[in-house]
């Protein structure tokens, strides 16, 4: 293959919702990367392609992602993280970087796609996409998202009331990423615009603890997780 960096989508975690494109590049990678998050040591993308790997033949690095919120910090990390990637890849080696659901949809990867294209535009970028977490939520929740002219957004619940309020007002579907830290909010604005039975909230969709509340009242503290989302769907409430 040609030396470059191959971002996988791999979908949202069942390893079955991987593509056939997404699993053969990474069976034939020099090098994996999976992006892990400084406050666990887990990755649901590494966990997800492990059996694809082949661990005698194949480089597995675990890059860290910090989720700091000092700016400077993180962006260190993300420039250590590409220039680890583009000596990799200008060595002649293949590397493909695995991500959860898409590479372009809130991705990790976006950070390092970022820095290669001004930092080291010498290295080629390949993009093979994956099903997101929406898509296989709304499978779960058996919640169809748009039709004909149906409008759909998708935005991240940190929390923008006016933002939040307007969207729900101009969109047939919504869907809320991120929303486990701001939930009580979300709840409290959904209720004051009748859309509560239109909402369903659906968590580690393929992943161990997979569940989907039709009734987001009956969501307890306990219930959140980073992984999940709410999708509000104005069909679903009018059924
Ligand atoms: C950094 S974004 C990554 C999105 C990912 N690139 C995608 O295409 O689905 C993380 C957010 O995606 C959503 N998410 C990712 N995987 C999920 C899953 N298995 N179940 C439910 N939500 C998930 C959650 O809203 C989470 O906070």
């Amino acid at each position: 293959m040609n030396p470059r960096l191959i971002a996988v989508g791999v979908g949202p975690g069942d390893p079955e919702l991987i593509t056939l494109k997404g699993a053969r590049l990474i069976g034939e990678a020099d090098v994996v990367v999976c992006p892990i998050g400084d406050r666990s040591d887990s990755s649901v993308a590494a966990t997800i392609v492990d059996g694809l790997i082949d661990p005698a033949r194949q480089q597995v690095i675990r890059q860290v992602y910090p989720m700091r919120k000092d700016p400077a910090e993180m962006e260190a990390s993300w420039q250590a993280s590409a220039a680890e990637v583009a000596a990799l890849v200008q060595s002649g080696k293949t590397v493909a970087f695995v991500t959860i659901g898409d590479p372009f949809l809130y991705s990790t990867f976006l950070y390092l796609y970022r820095i290669l294209g001004e930092s080291y535009p010498d290295v080629a970028v390949q993009v093979v996409p994956g099903i997101s977490s929406i898509n296989a939520a709304a499978a779960a929740a058996d919640c169809p998202l748009g039709l004909a002219s149906d409008r759909i957004a998708i935005l991240p619940a940190t929390f923008e009331e006016e933002g939040l309020r307007q969207t729900l007002a101009d969109f047939d579907t919504v869907i809320l990423m991120k929303v486990h830290r701001v939930f009580g909010k979300v709840r409290s604005l959904l209720a004051e615009l009748g859309l509560v039975k239109g909402a369903v909230y659906v968590r580690r969709v393929g992943l161990e603890g997979e569940a989907v509340f039709n009734d987001i009242d009956a969501v307890a503290e306990e219930d959140l997780d980073y992984l999940s989302l709410v999708i509000i769907s104005k069909a679903r409430a009018e059924l």
